[in-house]
């Protein structure tokens, strides 16, 4: 008998399948669900944005790009990060624009990591972080947080678990899935362990402008952390634009010369029309961003106080567009709980632990859909609360 390998690799075998993947199948066989599960706008991108990507289409735009992207986007980015944080980036090598903030977690660790280098990052946090890790060879390394700390990461909880073997700190505020925003001075504090130990941070700002009421803190601002921060932004939440594809990543020459060794053989470069979707976006989608931000508050704001009122104490989230109350009280797991309410209620949720272990006890409920449904969704909840109240 021939003995047979696996025909895919160990690397991935050990994998496990995203947890929200398998939520996504059981909501699609049932009808009438109102979802809070996907974390992306319901608003469509602004037109005017769509409208000169159709243009360029019509004038035959259809080629590849620079690897490195559009030099006419490279120098609007160039220009909105001056603008907006004051950190002068040069569009000729130290900016590349990426298929959204995905391919550049993903390039960034193959670009990085040699086997057994390990990345630091927070529990909870994005789906993609500790997959992005292994895949490249990596180890992820957890750090607890938690709701007694508004879901911040400490900077001596990093410290804690630095080794010879860690490389970089990997963080995304505001985050995904709890809402946390960190302070400008608890980043300063990651910063200065970073430069302690010649660490690499890895902050991801996909939420940056998806903020309320308090000031989001660009990495790269602290002093002497532009050299030593990959700062990974896109399009997909402040301009409504999943599905064009497109993001970026800034950083000192040699990291992104790295990085765009390995999306030149693997990608060649972002969509061409998404690129001048995004030229667009930068020069003329600063009002469409106010106004959707301005939405996401309001609902937000619901939200936050239904969960509460209904017996789900929820964290008040300060930027992107998610809550993640606790459902502790109900003494179910949290994918009992969301497998129930989808269920019995028709609400679909996501399991905090998607997230990893310290999401357990909670659930995330994304606010990006109209008002209408959040009402009806929080109306349901209440039904289901009252009908599994623990006596
Ligand atoms: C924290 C975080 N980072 C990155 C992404 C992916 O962004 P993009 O669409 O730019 O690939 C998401 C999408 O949900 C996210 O929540």
């Amino acid at each position: 008998m021939p003995k047979y390998r696996s025909l895919t690799s160990q690397r991935v075998n050990q994998l496990a399948p995203s947890g929200i993947r398998k939520f996504f199948d059981l909501l699609a066989s049932i009808e009438g669900v109102i979802s809070l599960g996907v974390g992306e706008p319901d608003f469509a991108t602004p037109w005017h944005i769509s409208e000169q990507a159709i243009y360029s289409l019509e004038k035959g735009c259809t080629r590849y790009t620079s690897n490195l992207g559009m030099p006419e986007l490279r120098q609007e980015l160039s220009r909105y990060l001056k603008d907006n944080y004051n950190l002068a980036y040069d569009p000729d090598g130290e900016l590349l624009i990426t298929v959204g903030v995905s391919e550049g977690l993903d390039l960034i660790m193959r670009a990085m990591l040699d086997p057994g280098d390990e990345v630091i990052m927070p529990d909870p946090c994005y789906v993609s972080y500790n997959p992005c890790v292994t895949l490249a060879g990596g180890t992820p390394v957890m750090v607890p947080t938690n709701q007694k700390n508004d879901f911040e990461v400490s900077a001596a909880d990093i410290e804690a678990r630095v080794t010879d073997k860690t490389k970089a700190i990997l963080i995304g505020y505001p985050a995904n899935p709890t809402g946390a925003v960190m302070p400008r001075d608890k980043l300063q504090q990651i910063a200065e362990v970073a430069q302690h130990h010649h660490l690499l941070v890895i902050s991801d700002e996909i939420y940056a402008r998806l903020i309320y009421g308090v000031e989001h803190t660009c990495f790269a601002t602290l002093p002497g952390m532009k050299e030593n921060t990959v700062l990974l932004g896109g399009f997909s939440k402040a301009y409504a634009m999943t599905g064009w594809r497109i993001g970026y990543a800034a950083s000192s020459r040699d990291i992104i010369a790295a990085m765009t060794k390995i999306h030149q053989y693997t990608i060649m470069c972002a969509p061409t029309m998404a690129q001048v979707a995004a030229i667009e976006a930068l020069r003329t989608g600063e009002p469409n961003v106010l106004e959707m931000v301005e939405d996401y508050n309001r609902r937000r704001q619901v939200i936050v106080e239904g969960l509460n009122n209904i017996g789900l104490p929820c964290f008040e989230p300060r930027g992107a567009f998610y809550a993640f109350p606790s459902i502790k009280s109900t003494g179910m797991t949290s994918e009992e709980f969301s497998e129930k309410l989808l269920v019995e209620e028709k609400v679909a949720v996501v399991p905090g632990p998607a997230f990893g272990q310290c999401g357990e006890g909670y659930v995330r409920c994304c606010y990006a859909t109209s008002l209408a449904d959040i009402e009806e969704a929080l109306s349901r909840m209440k039904r289901f609360m009252t009908k599994h109240k623990k006596v």
